[in-house]
């Protein structure tokens, strides 16, 4: 019986590459073997993590093997009727690199998450990762040597660029090189918000507080200092995908607007020239994708309201978020967000299908079995 495509645009992998450089070192980003050897080992990913007052099995994540096998990916994927994914390196890809190893890294990952997919039947396509604290030329020497690997259908990018954030005027040549490339650049949180607005119990509460809340923030900022620094002015050709549904782009695009409306500081409120000259409505409905991670209709409904109903796509974030019953094969964040985008569409059957599927078949030109 023919399938409708499932594809998911947003799931993760550490490949075996990047957990060797995780093993080398010492400093976060790091991974820390237990000396009980069926433990999994623990991803020191934040500073706050590398507490030497906790014990060793306290520290970090667990990485367990869903987050680098891939034979585990394909069964996930079977699982909940996913066609084909697009698959990005996890956070905080090579941000920590020093310059001189930056490159060497960004290239062996990609050729991995290549090889990974050119095994794969067509079920699995990549957004490769960029060398960032190399010198421009580097970065830009590996985004046109992408193009000669077939299966990368964009880049992942954190949201501190060169280290300055994306309104950084040195990040001119990426995006240039980016745009001509007609490379997708899916916009993806890591840093979230400094852990003093959490306040002095943040500890009790997990990681709710920054993921809920510090991810979309960090996403919004950085999508709005590019808009606002004139980046879609500069390269009205660029294509960004951005993350949990534009964290909270589609509820804050109006206040975000009027308050460039009302801002002195550019001068062209009052006949002057700064500031963006391409309004954030037209930004978001020609040079922007949101994902539909955002598990509510109501956040679907907002995402379709802004960009409009071609221009969201479906993601899972896995290994992110598994169900906290190990037996369990289902699981409850996948199921969330399918059900979310059926219910945004209710009886536009045709607009649900689009999301879960056809708009990433269409925006990154995949060759996808199914009958549409
Ligand atoms: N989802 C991600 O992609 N990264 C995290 O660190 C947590 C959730
Ligand atoms: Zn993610």
């Amino acid at each position: 019986m023919a399938t409708t495509p499932v594809v998911d645009i947003h799931t993760h992998i550490y490949p075996t590459t990047y957990l060797t450089l995780l093993r080398s070192r010492t400093k976060v980003p790091y991974l820390l073997d237990l000396p009980d050897k069926m433990a999994p080992p623990r991803l020191i990913i934040l500073p706050s993590d590398d507490d030497p007052a906790l014990p060793a099995h306290q520290r970090g994540r667990p990485i367990d093997s869903s987050y680098s096998s891939i034979n585990q990916k394909l069964d996930f994927m079977k699982t909940h009727g996913i066609t084909t994914s697009v698959i990005s390196l996890a956070n905080p890809w090579l941000d920590f690199l020093s310059p001189e190893e930056g490159p060497q890294w960004a290239a062996k990952v990609n050729n991995e998450l290549e090889d990974i997919c050119s095994t794969s039947q067509n079920s699995l396509y990549a957004f490769a990762t960029l060398p960032l604290s190399a010198s421009s030329s580097r970065i830009t020497g590996e985004i046109h040597r992408l193009q000669s690997l077939a299966h990368m259908r964009g880049i992942i990018l954190g949201t501190t660029g060169l280290s300055q954030g994306l309104d950084d005027p040195a990040l001119e040549p990426v995006w240039s090189a980016l745009e001509s490339a007609k490379l997708l650049i899916f916009l993806h949180p890591h840093y979230g918000l400094p852990s003093s607005v959490y306040g002095p119990r943040a500890s009790e509460y997990g990681h709710v507080l920054p993921l809920s809340l510090g991810f979309p923030m960090e996403t919004t900022i950085a999508f709005t200092r590019m808009w606002l620094s004139g980046v879609f002015d500069r390269h009205p050709k660029l294509k960004v995908l951005i993350a949990h549904a534009g964290g909270t782009v589609p509820f804050l695009s109006g206040r975000i607007n009027s308050c460039v409306q009302h801002e002195r500081h550019f001068p062209e409120n009052e006949g002057g020239g700064r500031g963006p000259k391409r309004g954030l409505k037209e930004v978001l409905r020609e040079n922007v994708w949101l994902d539909a991670v955002v598990y509510s209709p109501t956040g679907v409904r907002a995402a379709v309201e802004v960009v409009g109903k071609d221009r969201v796509l479906f993601g899972t974030d896995h290994p992110f978020f598994p169900p906290l019953d190990e037996g369990k094969e289902e699981w409850m964040s996948v199921e969330t967000n399918i059900q979310a985008v059926k219910d945004a569409f209710g009886e536009d059957k045709q607009g649900a299908t689009k999301v879960l599927g056809g708009n990433a078949i269409e925006l990154l030109g995949l060759d996808v079995a199914g009958d549409g």
